[in-house]
């Protein structure tokens, strides 16, 4: 039997796992050629004196409506900024709730916090898709939006929490940073909504460095998430074609979470190649999990639909395994040259993760704040979270089942176990 590298043997990969932060990104010439072409337009500031089509964000909002099939874009400075300024054009007052995941990034409740409401806490299912049997205990009437989250790239049930919110008049906000260009039953995920929000920071569909995009159907809506993101002075109605709400910019405050011309050229093009990279994605994930569900320990998580997932993260567990088996088994995988991370690893710290999140309730220490969700800790704790870059190889899928098997068999052995050599 192999000896795993954690425990002195040679690793399965010498090279370092490939990931946006070392530059295992999508960035090709075409890029390259559009942002240069924003630089020497000299027109950096996204509202100039040309029609809003012919500006580079412009452009990208326009194609950005035609890809999601939706009314309205806005491109702006983030993901976090595309939520906030959703909720703050709902007009929520400081005591309305506002329902979300407990297993999102911590820009989520942040954006809630933002927006001057209160984040309340829904427990994740099994799969760690949001759970509407939860958010249905925690309805009262002074809930006023719900921020379903496809964390990971997989869709949550978007039919029921929309008929949910639908049927009690709650606002619905998409969370769809780390989905972007997925589609559930057929249809857009950020499209079920009130609104979408979008990330195009490195690491996600479209990137950009930094970036945001928010889609809607609502005009009015629109209109005032455009005024709040810094069009002001009347420039909202540039991106309506005739008839604009009727609206005072000067009512609201400006926060300017503005896109720039630089980005959005970047924007325009990313989105362009974002249908190949969905594709190269699904691909890679397919046949990585076709050679790890012949495992019987492993258990992958489930998708609602097969394709209703992104498949730039692998996320499974071993349920044979405690908390401390599964984290030396993610040292092990770290080891071998797999970058690999278990959501309960006390030794981390991990803002996906609700009992991370100090600013939430600095009252509460950690094992007060787990009792809040206890399924969501149950579902998550285990669970181990490989990033899938679209640059992957099938060698570097290879050696993630490799490794895999190395480590499991060695495990095996060491609890005495008999192992095939
Ligand atoms: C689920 C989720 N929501 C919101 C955000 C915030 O996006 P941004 O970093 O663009 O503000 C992130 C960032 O990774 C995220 O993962």
């Amino acid at each position: 039997m192999m000896r795993p590298a954690i425990e002195g043997g040679v690793p399965t990969r010498p090279k370092p796992w490939p990931t946006y932060d070392k530059g295992d990104v999508i960035l090709d010439k075409e890029d390259e050629k559009l942002v240069v072409e924003a630089l020497k337009s000299k027109l950096l500031f996204r509202y100039d004196y040309r029609p809003l089509e012919q500006t580079h964000v412009g452009k990208f909002e326009k194609s950005a409506e035609k890809f999601f099939n939706v009314k309205y874009a806005l491109a702006v400075s983030s993901g976090t900024a595309a939520i906030t300024l959703a909720l703050i054009s709902l007009d929520l007052k400081q005591d309305d709730e506002v329902a979300l995941p407990g297993f999102t990034f911590a820009a989520t409740p942040s954006a809630v916090i933002l927006a001057g409401a209160k984040p309340v806490l829904v427990e994740v299912d099994e799969n760690l898709n949001f759970d509407i049997r939860d958010l249905e205990k925690k309805y009262n009437p002074k809930m006023k939006a719900v921020i379903p989250v496809h964390m990971r790239g997989s869709a949550s049930d978007m039919e029921a929490i929309a008929e949910f919110a639908y049927q009690r008049g709650l606002s619905v906000i998409e969370d769809v940073v780390q989905a972007m260009g997925l589609k559930y039953k057929g249809r857009y995920l950020g499209t079920y909504g009130h609104f979408g929000a979008f990330s195009m920071q490195s690491d996600k569909g479209c990137n950009t460095g930094e970036g945001g995009l928010l889609v809607t159907n609502d005009d009015r809506l629109f209109a005032k998430s455009a005024i709040l993101s810094g069009a002001y002075e009347g420039r909202w109605k540039s991106h309506f074609d005739s008839r604009h709400p009727d609206l005072d910019d000067r009512d609201y405050p400006v926060y300017s979470f503005r896109m720039d011309n630089l980005r959005g050229a970047l924007a325009y093009s990313q989105l362009k190649k974002l249908p190949a990279r969905l594709k190269k994605l699904s691909s890679n994930y397919s046949y990585l999990i076709k050679q790890l569900s012949k495992n019987p320990k492993i258990s992958i998580r489930k998708s609602l639909e097969q394709e209703s997932i992104i498949g730039d993260s692998l996320l499974f567990s071993l349920p044979e395994f405690t908390l401390d088996e599964a984290l030396y088994f993610s040292n092990a995988l770290r080891a071998e040259g797999i970058s690999c991370l278990v959501f309960g690893d006390t030794n981390r710290k991990n803002i996906r993760r609700f009992w991370d999140w100090n600013f939430l309730f600095p009252e509460l220490d950690v094992s007060e704040r787990k009792k809040l969700l206890p399924n969501t800790v149950k579902y998550l704790e285990n669970v181990m979270d490989i990033p899938l870059s679209p640059t992957l190889a099938k060698t570097d899928l290879d050696d993630i089942v490799l490794a895999t098997e190395k480590v499991l068999r060695y495990m095996d052995a060491r609890r005495g176990m008999v192992v095939k050599l």
